[in-house]
């Protein structure tokens, strides 16, 4: 009688993960496959799964992330963003209440993510309203460094990812503002970038943050919200890939998601490469954005 081959799962996988981001980091070797993990790695493919000894859920979770974890080790910052929306387009209420918008599965991806990437970055909207952790307490795996934009100093230090010490916190704001913000909040945590704020009265400058942030070793980068924050990424040229989560729910006059400067013409409006992931009862579009952006 054949022996059907052993099916590997989501369990075994994740922890396959985990030990190439550490890899990524410099902090273990690169992983090798053996009978528990079948998998493959060349220079110009990156990491594959021996399809036929992982059941379906491993091979879907790994097609997901397969583009975080191909990151090589010394390149520059690589950027991809996440927003959970309503059907109609909104990531909260107008009062700004998003707990929560989508399911219980996409918010594990979101620490998925979390856990292997170098930093998550939020806009101050979403810290001030959300108070989050940033933390990865739904997943094993390192807390991220968790990044703050706030240009215009308005996020109080009581908040907890400036005193919960869990994880690193930098504030961003521009140079000239940097001892005022150390003031606050200790020097330690903040993260002064000269010219982020050269356009006077202008969205800050997010290519020269993702250049801070790569001189400290900070290179895969989560933007995890708000929607102004990963639509000015987006507006900068400064987003790789975007996860777009939408519920089967309606919101009605609340806050935007994705904001982008229109085009006249269909023609015109950029149709990213995607692919699309059931997560419970929301569906995951995976975008890439860099595809979209360059030359056919
Ligand atoms: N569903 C999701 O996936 C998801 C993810 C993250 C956040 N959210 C929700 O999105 C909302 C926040 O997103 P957002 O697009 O409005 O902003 P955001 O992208 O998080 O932050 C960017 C803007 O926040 C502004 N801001 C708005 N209210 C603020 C406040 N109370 N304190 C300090 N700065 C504030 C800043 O204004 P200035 O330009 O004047 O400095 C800045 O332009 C929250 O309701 C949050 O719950 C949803």
């Amino acid at each position: 009688m054949r022996v059907p081959p052993a099916l590997h799962g989501t369990d075994a996988l994740w922890p396959l993960c985990l030990e190439i981001v550490r890899h990524r980091r410099g902090l273990g070797p690169q992983p090798a496959p053996d009978a528990k993990r079948p998998f493959a790695w060349d220079p110009s493919r990156g990491f594959a799964l021996r399809e036929d000894a992982w059941d379906a859920q491993a091979v879907e979770l790994f097609a997901l992330l397969k583009p975080v974890l191909d990151r090589p080790p010394e390149s520059s910052a690589w950027v991809i963003g996440q927003l959970g929306q309503s059907l109609d387009g909104c990531i909260a209420t107008r009062g700004g209440d998003s707990n929560f918008v989508n399911g219980p599965e996409v918010l594990v991806h979101l620490h998925r993510l979390r856990a292997l990437c170098d930093a998550v970055i939020v806009g101050a909207g979403t810290a001030a309203i959300d108070d989050p952790q940033l933390t990865t307490r739904r997943v094993a795996g390192e807390n991220p460094v968790r990044v703050l934009i706030d240009p215009s100093l308005q996020l109080p230090a009581t908040l907890r990812v400036l005193s919960d010490r869990q994880a690193p916190t930098l504030l961003v704001c521009d140079a000239t503002r940097a001892d005022e913000a150390a003031r606050h909040i200790g020097a330690e945590q903040v993260l002064g970038v000269p010219g982020l704020m050269k356009n006077a009265g202008g969205p800050p400058d997010l290519r020269v943050l993702l250049r801070a942030l790569q001189q400290r070793g900070l290179r895969v980068l989560f933007v995890e919200g708000g929607g102004i924050t990963v639509s000015r990424f987006i507006a900068q040229g400064c987003m790789d890939r975007l996860h777009l989560s939408i519920a089967p729910v309606l919101i009605g006059n609340g806050r935007p998601g994705l904001s982008l400067p229109g085009s006249t013409a269909m023609r015109d409006c950029p149709r990213p490469p995607s692919s699309v992931f059931r997560m419970g009862a929301d569906v995951l579009w995976d975008l890439d954005l860099r595809a979209a952006n360059s030359p056919s």
